[in-house]
């Protein structure tokens, strides 16, 4: 490597929607003539399904978990925190070429503390929404409010620039359903962590300031520097994501052969774990609905069941309307002209690659961020309808066929997406602001 060169190195969370989001922002850094390192978990690189952009140099860190296990975000914090910390330190110490600066995610705090200790300058990368970033941070403050917990369609007065519209139900809580609302121990870990990217340099939000300008707004105010520079992958010349899965690239040429806007997508992202129950709710309320679906059901991700057995159940139930696969080419999913809406968890990658798209949503959010951000998909937004706690077949048949049938979501969302493809254009602000971005980077070296 060339030493006079900047030189940053990216350091995700170690999970999909994270991996995703900063592999696009890796590779509009090496396109801006950087020198960039990501460092994956040496899991994660051995399962990359893909190869990774050119010019982007990969290292791993251990997790610290045993092999086959797969554990929960407080574990793996946990363990990131002591083995993978530990490796984190010798790399950098030992690096090569000088690292100019850090960039790391948000919920990986011990990333922004060594760095720093060692001299190096670090930025705290979010990968979800400014709007849930603001609801994160401010639920120590609620709970001691008493803010979190129900009734639940209660006005929020605690979170700023959202008092008109926030509900307690829209706020950050640990599971589905859950009524634990904010004393939840996962969320607190997580505003926890959050909160100490109060000592990073600057903050980088995979948003654009035509979704969050408030949002933005109330962030910049109470932190160094932001930088809204997304939708990320709307700008990236890397067209496919660094799956962790292998994509049923199938699923396209089953999609060519339905009509323009008749195909409800379905996928609840990369975390989410349903129960047998739910997954009966949701597949009774799409039957009902008589639309076509593809729907994503990762091997592991419904409570108790073998995806061969989930299969054989949609097929049962649909007589070959319903098509199920293990995991989708999303973004060209999301593309196709037949697909006329997305039922989704509403995870941060998924919204903003729905949207980029112009496709109505239907939210049926999982946890933390996903419920702030359904939130705004329905009342600020106007993008699609949340159906928020309530998982049942009546619901699922009432909210997909509202938004299947809806010109004026329809509308709405392509409006949205013409403003983003404006927004990562040249000349768009979420451009703008990557620029400044890396005009900001290329100084820390002086
Ligand atoms: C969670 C959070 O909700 C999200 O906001 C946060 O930033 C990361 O962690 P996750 O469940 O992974 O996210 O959902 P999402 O943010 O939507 O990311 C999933 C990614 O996997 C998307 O980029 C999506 O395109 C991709 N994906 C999902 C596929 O490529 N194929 C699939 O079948 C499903």
């Amino acid at each position: 490597m060339d030493d006079a060169a900047v030189h940053v190195l990216v350091f995700p969370w170690p999970r999909q929607g994270h991996i995703n989001p900063m592999l696009h922002f890796a590779t509009a850094l090496v396109d801006a003539g950087v020198q960039v390192t990501f460092l994956h978990t040496e899991r994660n690189l051995r399962r990359l399904a893909q190869a990774p952009p050119p010019g982007l140099r990969l290292l791993s860190i251990p997790d610290g978990q045993p092999d086959g296990h797969p554990p929960g975000f407080l574990e793996l914090l946990e363990s990131m925190s002591t083995t993978g910390s530990a490796a984190y330190r010798a790399l950098l110490s030992a690096a090569d070429a000088p690292v100019t600066c850090v960039v790391a995610d948000s919920t990986i705090p011990f990333a922004f503390d060594i760095a720093e200790e060692l001299g190096i300058p670090s930025l705290a990368f979010v990968t979800h929404s400014a709007c849930s970033y603001l609801a994160i941070l401010s639920m120590p403050k609620l709970v001691e409010l008493g803010e979190t917990a129900f009734p639940a369609d209660d006005l929020v007065r605690g979170v700023p620039g959202m008092e008109g519209f926030l509900r307690r139900r829209d706020l950050p809580r640990g599971l589905c359903c859950a009524e634990r609302g904010g004393e939840d121990p996962l969320v607190l870990k997580i505003a926890e962590v959050t909160a100490r990217t109060s000592k990073a340099r600057a903050l980088i939000v995979n948003t654009a300031a035509s979704m969050e300008r408030s949002a933005l707004a109330h962030i910049a105010s109470c932190t160094t520097d932001v930088f809204a520079v997304g939708p990320l992958h709307a700008r990236s010349r890397f067209a496919a994501s660094a799956s962790l899965w292998r994509e049923d690239d199938e699923c396209m040429a089953w999609l060519d052969g339905h009509d323009d806007r008749s195909v409800v997508y379905v996928s609840l992202g990369s975390l989410a774990v349903i129960t047998h129950e739910q997954f009966t709710e949701f597949l009774a309320g799409l039957a009902a609905t008589g639309y076509a679906f593809l729907w994503v059901l990762r091997p592991d991700m419904v409570q108790m069941a073998s995806s061969a057995l989930l299969r054989e159940a949609v097929g049962a139930a649909e007589g070959g309307r319903g098509r199920v696969i293990e995991w989708a080419p999303q973004r060209d999913v999301l593309r196709h002209r037949a697909v006329g809406c997305f039922l989704t968890h509403a995870g941060w990658n998924s919204t903003l690659e729905c949207a980029v798209e112009g496709v109505p949503m239907v939210c049926w959010p999982f946890f933390v961020d996903q419920q702030t951000n359904s939130r705004f998909v329905d009342a600020v937004w106007r993008t699609g309808l949340d159906m928020k706690d309530i998982c049942d077949r009546g619901a699922v048949e009432r909210t997909v066929r509202e938004v299947m049938v809806s010109d004026e979501i329809w509308g709405v969302a392509q409006a949205m997406a013409q403003q983003l493809r404006l927004d990562v254009a040249e000349t768009g602000s979420s451009s703008s602001d990557f620029e400044r971005l890396v005009h900001f980077i290329g100084e820390l070296k002086h």
